[in-house]
């Protein structure tokens, strides 16, 4: 029995390993580590404001993040800046498409993010829940435990996982990608390694750009998964309580039964 169990776990974890990204030459995802992995993790607002600098650096000049609002940049459980700095940072560095005055117009912390449809870049809001990529064929989860999220590991490889080559299809020229998919991707390598200057001093090479804004990111697609982690360990606990709980008074309620059987 347990053999037959063992062998049944070990084929589901062959499974899923390999399943999600298996054709051509593309697909590795690298397992980066985060802070925000586990029942316990957190996000990191050191990392998720070095993440924003990065997009608004770097990615932001093709990639829109249309369904955040910059107001909540300033959450405790997200980058935490201070509120006359999002202020400051919206009207600097974004404009935003305003009906009333049929113009743009600098953006304040109560507008979103811009979208950025110029390149044809898809909108980066969701994206590291849309690529949750490891989860495995039959959305097991399981990879989760063994390789973390996904949707963050899937970003922060693909950023290191160009190659160097290109080739060039249809008059579109395609950058070789170990990490995306198909192998090719028609987005250019978008780190150097030499992009940014962290304002927090922290060292931005190629790997820790690449991590902070997948972390960044995955804030972006999921700014209440503190409160999500801490909602279910309230209620693991309670349905602990109330399991031991049960289990006492079923023992009480037959007490009298089972005490007579055992006489005769
Ligand atoms: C020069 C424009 C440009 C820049 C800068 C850029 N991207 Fe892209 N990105 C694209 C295009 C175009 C695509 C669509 C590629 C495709 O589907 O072949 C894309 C696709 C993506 C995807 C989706 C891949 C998928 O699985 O479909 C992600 C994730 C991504 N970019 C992240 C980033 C991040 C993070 C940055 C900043 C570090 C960035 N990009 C900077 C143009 C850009």
């Amino acid at each position: 029995m347990f053999k037959k169990l063992a062998l049944t776990a070990a084929l589901a974890l062959a499974l899923t390993s390999g399943g999600a990204f298996a054709a051509g030459e593309g697909g590795h995802i690298e397992d980066f580590d985060f802070s925000f992995e586990g029942p316990f993790g957190s996000y990191d607002q050191q990392q998720l404001q070095r993440g924003l600098q990065v997009y608004t650096e770097v990615c932001s000049a093709c990639h829109g993040l249309r369904y955040v609002p910059f107001r909540t940049l300033s959450s405790e459980s997200g980058p935490g800046i201070p509120e006359d700095q999002v202020r400051a940072y919206a009207d600097q560095n974004f404009q935003v498409f305003d009906a009333e005055i049929d113009d743009l117009r600098n953006a304040t912390p109560a507008d979103n993010f811009p979208p950025n449809t110029s390149l044809g870049a898809p909108d980066l809001s969701m994206m590291a829940k849309a690529r949750a990529g490891f989860h495995g064929p039959y959305g097991t989860g399981i990879n989760q435990f063994l390789k973390g999220i996904g949707g963050p590991e899937y970003i922060a490889s693909l950023l290191t996982g160009y190659t160097g080559e290109t080739i060039e299809q249809a008059g579109t020229v395609l950058y070789e990608n170990h990490a995306f998919p198909s192998g090719y991707i028609s987005m250019p390598p978008p780190l150097s390694g030499d992009d940014v200057e962290y304002a927090d001093g922290h060292e931005s090479d190629m790997h820790n750009e690449a991590k902070d804004v997948a972390a960044f990111l995955m804030w972006a697609a999921e700014p209440k998964m503190m409160a999500r982690k801490q909602a279910g360990f309230v209620g693991v606990v309670f349905l602990t309580l109330l399991s031991v709980l049960l289990y006492l008074t079923n023992k009480r309620i037959w007490a009298p039964i089972k005490g007579k059987k055992k006489h005769g």
